[in-house]
């Protein structure tokens, strides 16, 4: 009989457990949504998983793959040592273990995690984002005269809005270096000010490595909050239910776009893909300009994965049903490296 899939979902974790430990207690929690969910699709496709959850002890992982050499690792890892930008080094230690995994590489970990970073290599592919400066801790802070006021003001390597709330968007210099050395002083971080763009939030998610896919949008309304007003998605707006509540702050489905802009939408979110050379599945930030421009605020790789999320809701939307997202992003991890490298297909 044909040995089935192993599988090993690799995320992480506040607590050290023994290699091994099944973690279902633990998965009962909203913060193991991803995991919980991917855990299940991956049994449902009639796969074989087991866990590892890492902490600050990157063995664990070595040597979980040194024993049962798993066919294929579901990457949900987003932090090492509660950092964040060690996320890239984890996928960089799969790719040295030599075993496909799903989601970013650790490559594109490191370029889209930087906020600067990415929008000059989107520049470079005459794709839009908003015009920005960024400050580094240690020097010279200033208003630079090529932005135009009002501006947001955010760590420079941060996501889910960390460090963002409403005196992010400041519309005098006072502001504008006060919130720069916050983010430098109170949060120890590097700190990016981007040019306010006003518009449509929509949540674009693309699939695939040759062929892409991109599933409906999604937008995040701002309920009550007043439209002559600047309106970002605090990280109270994304994260904290009674705020929400509150304001009628909400997510949803953004229904048929006016005038051609889903195509234009389509076409920016590829031509990004690529430019970024992304080959599993990532969720991009844009902003549709009342004029109808599409402009990128930020490509999110290794997004969050739960049935429930805006890629699991889009992909249902785009009729690719919970299950089959996942079979499909493990199958992307079989075939990464092309078709000329011999791998196991996800039968
Ligand atoms: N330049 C900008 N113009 C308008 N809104 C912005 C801009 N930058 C950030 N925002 C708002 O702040 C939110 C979080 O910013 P983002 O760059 O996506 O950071 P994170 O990685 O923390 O999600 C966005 O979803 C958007 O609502
Ligand atoms: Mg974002």
């Amino acid at each position: 009989m044909k040995k089935r899939l192993q599988v090993l979902v690799a995320f992480d974790i506040g607590v050290i457990k023994p290699r091994g430990y099944g973690y279902e207690e633990e998965f009962k929690g909203p913060a193991f949504a991803t995991e919980r969910d991917v855990l299940r699709a991956i049994r449902d496709n009639g796969w074989e998983a087991r866990t590892v959850g890492i902490h600050n002890d990157i063995r664990v992982l070595i040597e979980e793959v040194a024993e049962r050499r798993p066919d294929v690792i579901f990457n949900l890892v987003e932090v090492f040592d509660n950092k964040t930008y060690l996320d890239k080094n984890v996928a960089a230690i799969l790719e040295m273990l030599g075993i496909p995994y799903t989601g970013a590489s650790s490559e594109a970990l490191f370029l889209c995690n930087n906020k600067g970073l990415f929008k000059k290599v989107l520049r470079y592919h005459r794709l839009r984002g908003p015009r920005f400066q960024t400050f580094m801790r240690g020097h010279r802070v200033w208003l630079p005269k090529v932005l135009t006021l009002p501006c947001v003001v955010k760590p420079l390597c941060e996501e889910a809005s960390r460090g963002i709330s409403e005196a992010s968007v400041v519309d005098n210099e006072a502001a504008f270096i006060e919130r720069v050395r916050f983010l430098h002083e109170q949060m120890n971080s590097d700190a990016i000010a981007e040019e306010y763009v006003e518009g449509r939030e929509l949540y674009v998610t693309v699939l695939g490595a040759d062929r892409l896919v991109v599933f409906p949008p999604r937008e995040f309304k701002f309920g009550k909050r007043p439209e002559d007003e600047p309106r970002i998605a605090t990280y109270k707006a994304k994260w904290d239910e009674g705020y929400r509540k509150r304001w009628g702050i909400d997510s949803v489905s953004a229904g048929k776009l006016p005038n051609g802009a889903w195509e234009r939408v389509q076409e920016t979110c590829k031509r990004a893909y690529r430019a970024l050379n992304l080959r599993s599945y990532a969720r991009f930030d844009i902003r549709l300009t009342p004029s109808g421009q599409v402009v990128i605020l930020e490509p999110n790789v290794n997004p969050c994965l739960a049935e429930e999320d805006e890629v699991g809701l889009a992909a249902l939307k785009g009729g690719l049903p919970y299950d089959r997202l996942i079979r499909r992003i493990v199958s992307l991890a079989l075939t990464r490296g092309g078709p000329a490298k011999k791998r196991r297909r996800a039968a």
